[in-house]
């Protein structure tokens, strides 16, 4: 594997699970000894920080850990730009240098949520594709989150439960947030033999690029029935990008929902706002811990895949 910023990256989804699962029961290597790994943060993270450094120090590797908002200059992401304003330092300069420090580059850019058309361009990701000198991957981007998708299918590998029914559910949150989780979580579950069914209120439509051949639902009431697997996120609405229109009904997910299920497990990629998007008793009893303990072994399986290849 060259790179990783998507499902199309990796020949063999089910070959990478495995490796995860491996790893979760064999942690130490040295296959990456003496090779550093760099992280470019342009925004904040908790689990994708500290799993995909654990997973490089399981390997053997060293890893270098940069928060541009904080830490590093201002960036200049147009190529041909007139730099005489706030910026300070080009993309260019950033990460043909990083290149040179490090042997793989992971970096986080979420979406601006101005223009669903432009975050689709995964502008900043393209930069560090085209500028640089060593493999990329992909700590969540402006429209995917591989890692996050890839942990978790390992946890619903784990439950060994055949052709799933997996609901994936819009919940309401405060804020509107990217489209990201949602795609890449269809995108990786596509993958898979499960029967799968996404469920938002109208106008929270997500690109047809990853619905298309999915069952679309705008009841939670009917969508989650005999589900096996909620798999629950908020996204901001497509009608008005960048905004939380108006919805009917309450779409936070209580135990009451759960019950319309078939033992339902609950999953959510975390942080997750408690008795808004989730009750405190759904969250309590699902799957969250076990998704974010499978971030390392998701990070570990895709840095040695680079390794090796
Ligand atoms: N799920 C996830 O990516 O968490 P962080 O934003 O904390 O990395």
């Amino acid at each position: 594997m060259k790179k990783f910023t998507s499902i199309k990256d990796c020949p063999q989804p089910q070959k990478l699970i495995e490796k995860a699962l491996h790893y979760k029961q064999n942690p130490y290597s040295n296959l990456g000894e003496k090779k550093t790994l760099g992280l470019v943060f342009f925004n904040p993270s908790l689990r994708t920080r500290l799993s995909t450094q654990k997973a490089a120090y399981n390997l053997g590797m060293n890893v270098l850990v940069i928060n541009v908002s904080t830490d590093g200059w201002q960036i200049e992401m147009e190529d041909g730009a007139i730099m005489n304003q706030g910026t300070q330092e080009h993309i260019k300069e950033a990460i043909k240098v990083v290149s040179a420090y490090c042997d793989i580059i992971g970096v986080r850019t979420f979406a601006k949520l101005q223009n669903l058309a432009e975050d689709g361009e995964e502008k900043v990701l393209q930069q560090f594709l085209k500028y640089a000198d060593v493999p990329v991957i992909s700590l969540e981007s402006t429209s995917l989150h591989p890692l996050q998708s890839l942990a978790d299918l390992v946890s619903i590998a784990e439950t060994k439960i055949s052709k799933p029914k997996v609901v994936l559910s819009w919940a309401p949150h405060p804020k509107a947030l990217p489209h990201a989780v949602a795609n890449s979580f269809l995108e990786w579950i596509k993958s898979t033999d499960a029967e799968v069914t996404v469920c938002h209120p109208e106008g929270y439509e997500l690109n047809p690029m990853y619905t298309a051949g999915l069952t679309i639902s705008h009841s939670q009431e009917s969508a989650f029935k005999n589900a096996d697997f909620i798999y629950c996120k908020s996204w901001s609405s497509s009608k008005e990008y960048g905004s939380h229109i108006p919805v009917k009904g309450n779409w936070m997910i209580d135990q009451q929902k759960m019950a319309l299920g078939n033992n339902t497990k609950f999953m959510h990629c975390l942080p997750i706002r408690r008795n808004v998007v989730a009750s405190d008793e759904v969250i309590d009893h699902s799957m969250v811990y076990q998704q974010a303990a499978n971030r390392l072994w998701a990070a570990q399986a895709v840095l040695s895949e680079i390794l090796e290849s």
